[in-house]
């Protein structure tokens, strides 16, 4: 497996509370990854060490040399006066590569994730918009990860499922997504395996399409037992 990101045994302790407990994981190049777990299993506290947003108590993340990391965050916030074309020149801007300011660029970005380029400032955009915005915003650099804190939350059945056929090609392209998400269904529709966390822990591992049972009812029966 030409490994992209490496977690060994990663703890994260806010004051005396451990909230992810010797996490220790491995993406390969090209693989979708779940993180599965209730509320308040660790998944944003994870992906947030992933990204270098919260610091590691102890362990080690280990990410490829070169990568460019996309990152769409659970609760997603923009500038509310802004147009999505304005967001995406902002965030391109950030970015520091000319090439990703062109407007041409990132219009293809809006219309890869089902946005049109309107006077409609996002102030006045839905959850759902406001989601895919978000989707847009990750892919700006063109990344090698996409680190996805529930992608599909907030979006009606038609938004999911063209959601899940984006990263489905992004997929193909060779991207290696990380993904958080309570919609099991969607999970099992593009993620290759994953873990499934309780409180801080992983309690067991998921591949797709190897038993006969389904995601959430493995789900159900791991979490719900004490
Ligand atoms: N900044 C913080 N300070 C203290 N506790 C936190 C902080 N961030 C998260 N937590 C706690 O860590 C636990 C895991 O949270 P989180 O990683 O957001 O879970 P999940 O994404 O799986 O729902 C929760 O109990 C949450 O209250
Ligand atoms: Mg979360």
């Amino acid at each position: 497996m030409n490994e992209m990101i490496s977690l060994e045994n990663v703890t994260k302790t806010y004051k005396d509370k451990t909230v992810v407990d010797k996490l220790s994981l491995s993406v390969g190049k090209g693989e979708v990854f779940a993180l599965l777990g209730a509320n308040g299993a660790g998944k944003t506290t994870t992906i947030k060490m992933i990204l270098g947003l919260a610091k590691v108590s102890s362990g080690n993340i280990k990410i490829a040399d070169g990568t460019k990391i996309g990152y769409s965050p659970e609760t997603p916030y923009f500038p509310p006066y802004l147009t999505a074309m304005e967001v995406l020149s902002y965030y391109a801007g950030i970015e520091g590569d000319k090439s990703k300011k062109d407007k041409s660029y990132l219009k293809k970005l809006l219309d890869v994730t089902g946005l049109e380029d309107t006077k409609t400032k996002v102030k006045n955009y839905s959850k759902g918009m406001i989601q895919r915005l978000a989707l847009a915003q990750a892919l700006i650099a063109d990344p090698d990860i996409l680190i996805l804190d529930e992608p599909t939350a907030g979006l009606d059945a038609l938004g999911r499922k063209h959601n899940l056929e984006l990263l489905e090609s992004l997929k193909k392209a060779g991207k290696t997504i990380i993904i958080n998400s309570h919609i099991l269904h969607d999970i099992e529709a593009i993620c290759d395996r994953g873990v499934i966390m309780k409180k801080g822990k992983v309690i067991d591992t998921w591949t797709n399409g190897v038993s006969h049972e389904s995601l959430e009812d493995k789900f159900i029966r791991l979490v719900g037992e004490e």
